[in-house]
């Protein structure tokens, strides 16, 4: 609910769970809180001591009102707060001042539509209302519209800025964050995620510092290195207890996410596009949107605000049939044959995995063009037919005839430097004038940001799901951006190329997702390299890692299981010894692990064991039966793999009727002490049978008590699956 109180210039955004209050003050929007959730009055009381900042600029007839030391909702550069802007415009003179007051706001039911941009959405009977208060700069006409959308149920609060030029002149946004948030102390720990290709998502928590604190990326994709989101704690919070603060952002291009410690030892978070390489025309009239960031508060502890992520991405980002239902069984080829394919192996593995239950065979890199290897080829989305000379029609048969689908891999954004594509359009490449064209995988990036390349796309993959024959899409995108240059825009506009390129690419995937509403598209970058909220509108699920090695994915699935739901996590079993880390595991081991998110197989059926195939038919089984759960249920953190040497979880689902839990041990201690599992979320009153052995336990012993752990080799695992009775 957002209330409006007239008499003390204040607003106040009330989830189920948190308030957030805002107040007019000398004309300035000041943050005044942010946390549990208070009684609906007036709360003028909460101000922040003035006058400390003896060295910052006093602002003229306001005597004692310091900009510097002061919470601001939207700060901007050259008025006097010396900490990091929200807004940053240049102004025809050159100068980069801006002067934002309060103008005037509206409070509307629902959610505006975010035009071409990934945004949480609603539906209808959702108890959601938008605020948008409008601020304007008096003399630059610069006016910024400020949009809150309350998720009552969800506990979130969406966030962006709409910046307009209502002058007559051209000027520049040079920075314009989605979202800031001033804290009037510091007394926070951090908690993100770092990592780099096939080691994503490795969650760090250190107590916040004086100076900056930020998780960017200026690769042109939300990228393996920082993920968009960051969580601020109380330092004695931890999974089940204490103030917890998360922003992320909806978005797959660079992005910032920062925390600023300040002199008065505040804090200033900010969230949007990194402004480094970005700026952005404004003529007169002109309007410009940040993309999304959506804000989660809650003071039950770090597993609440996952919960509260999960819930409201499963249900208000997450769109299509797949929705908040479990994903078919797949088998992916890349790890089974690589490039090292053709018609009659891939007649094999199909036969072979459909026979053991899987329902879709995704035919991975190397069905198009002439690649045999990853130097040639993106950019033709022809079937090669030295490999396929049935097209896919053989396979698709074949599968067909045997209960399964087909899916297939394209890398729609890049292209090869030997491509008849390339040949026929040089141009169409990102690239500046002049200048050597830098390949990353061989291959450079198309400027998506030009309708044309987009329409290229659209008519190429068009053309291969109209057969009606695929299922399932995977869509990689295998290197970051340099030479982040145009063509088709004037050299005033080049730095609008990058965030252009993502409008393009959502627009294109719009149409594909309305097109071909019956496809599963599963997104990936080199794994988990654009694993984020932006494409998560689009693809329900993402490749979470090129690194299929179970006792790697443990850290990386906690990680990434911070803000992202399990529904979203594509999890493979693979082969042993791993093809990444030579880690030898055991099929149970390395289906505990991938049966937590969306479950397939990465190796070639073929060459199993007889045991091995009968774990794949008994395990396929498994998530059928029980797949639902690790889509629509509660993820519990239970061990940390970042302090101990095991990893433990259990996934509730929503009625509490099944409880999917897994440990892994990762390191061997002798003569350790007595291991027991507590879970967490179940029916303490309920009795509870593990659908695996027949032992049957109370809720409240599985609680109390837990489940002893019996596991003295190392990378050996234990897995529940205990239903309700
Ligand atoms: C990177 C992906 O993450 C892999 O799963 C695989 O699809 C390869 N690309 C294919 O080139």
């Amino acid at each position: 609910m957002i209330t409006y109180n007239e008499n003390a210039g204040q607003f106040q955004l009330d989830t189920k769970s948190s308030s957030y209050v805002m107040q007019v003050r000398e004309g300035f929007l000041l943050h005044l809180y942010w946390g549990e959730k208070l009684d609906t009055g007036d709360h003028s009381y909460m101000r922040w001591e003035q006058g400390r900042a003896a060295f910052s600029p006093r602002l003229e007839n306001c005597e004692g009102f310091i900009l510097d030391d002061l919470p601001l909702e939207y700060p901007c550069f050259g008025r006097g707060d010396l900490r990091s802007p929200a807004l940053e415009v240049i102004n025809p003179d050159g100068s980069n001042i801006c002067d934002l007051r309060y103008a005037s706001h509206t409070i509307t039911e629902g959610k505006p539509v975010l035009p071409g941009l990934p945004a949480f959405y609603t539906e209808d009977g959702d108890s959601v209302q938008t605020l948008v208060i409008t601020l304007r700069d008096e003399i630059s006409k610069i006016e910024c519209e400020l949009y809150y959308t309350v998720y009552d149920a969800y506990g979130i609060i969406a966030r962006r800025a709409v910046i307009r030029n209502a002058g007559e002149n051209t000027r520049f946004i040079k920075a314009a964050a989605s979202a800031c948030v001033d804290f009037d102390n510091m007394d926070f720990d951090i908690i993100s995620n770092y990592g780099t290709h096939a080691r994503e998502r490795m969650t760090e928590r250190f107590p916040m510092n004086h100076g900056k604190f930020e998780l960017a990326s200026r690769r042109g994709a939300s990228g393996h290195v920082h993920n968009p989101f960051m969580i601020m704690t109380s330092h004695n919070a931890d999974e089940d207890h204490g103030d917890v603060y998360g922003v992320l952002l909806v978005y797959s291009g660079s992005h910032s996410i920062s925390a600023e410690g300040t002199q008065f030892n505040a804090a200033r978070m900010l969230a949007g596009i990194n402004p480094d390489g970005f700026s952005w025309k404004l003529e007169s009239g002109e309007e410009f949107s940040t993309p999304e960031a959506v804000l989660c508060h809650t003071n039950e502890g770090i597993t609440k605000l996952s919960h509260m992520f999960h819930a409201a991405i499963n249900d208000r980002l997450i769109r299509g049939k797949y929705k908040n239902s479990r994903r078919p069984v797949l088998l992916n080829s890349w790890e089974a044959c690589y490039f090292s394919f053709d018609e009659s192996r891939l007649l094999k593995i199909g036969k072979c995995a459909a026979d053991l239950g899987i329902e879709l065979l995704v035919i991975d890199d190397g069905w198009f063009g002439k690649r045999d290897s990853d130097n040639c080829s993106l950019g033709d989305w022809v079937i090669d037919r030295r490999k396929l000379p049935n097209g896919l029609d053989k396979i698709y048969n074949l599968l067909k005839e045997n209960d399964c689908t087909l899916g297939i891999w394209f890398e729609p954004e890049m292209v090869s430097p030997d491509s008849d594509l390339y040949r026929a359009h040089p141009d169409w490449c990102l690239h500046i004038e002049n200048r050597p064209r830098s390949e990353g995988r061989h291959q450079l990036m198309l400027n998506l940001s030009r309708p044309e390349v987009c329409d290229y796309l659209y008519d190429s993959i068009a053309a291969v799901l109209k057969t009606g024959m695929i299922a399932y899409v995977k869509w990689d995108f295998n290197r970051n951006m340099a030479e982040v240059g145009s063509e088709a825009l004037p050299y005033d506009r080049q730095g609008e190329v990058s965030h252009r390129y993502y409008i393009g690419l959502y627009s294109l995937l719009e149409r594909l997702v309305t097109d071909f509403p019956d496809v599963l598209f599963e997104s990936c970058s080199g794994g988990g390299g654009r694993f984020d909220a932006g494409m998560l509108y689009y693809m329900p699920q993402t490749w979470t890692s090129d690194n299929s090695d179970a006792i790697e994915r443990l850290k990386i699935q906690y990680g990434t299981s911070l803000v992202y739901p399990m529904s979203a996590m594509s999890a493979h079993v693979s082969a042993s010894p791993n093809h990444q880390t030579a880690h030898v595991t055991d099929f149970e081991t390395r289906f505990t692990v991938a049966f937590t998110g969306s479950f397939g197989y990465e190796l070639d059926p073929t060459s199993l064991s007889d045991e091995d195939k009968e774990m794949v038919v008994k395990t396929s089984e498994l998530y059928k039966k029980y797949g639902h759960v690790m889509v629509t249920g509660d993820y519990y953190r239970l061990r940390n793999n970042y302090e101990e040497d095991c990893a433990a979880w259990c996934t509730v689902s929503p009625d509490k009727s099944v409880c999917v839990a897994g440990y892994v041990n990762t390191h061997v201690r002798m003569y350790d002490r007595n291991e027991r599992l507590k879970l967490k979320g179940i029916d303490k009153n309920a009795v509870y049978r593990d659908v695996l052995n027949g032992n049957t336990y109370s809720g409240a012993q599985l609680s109390g008590f837990g489940l002893p752990v019996h596991i003295t080799l190392e990378y050996r695992s234990a897995m529940w699956i205990l239903e309700k009775i």
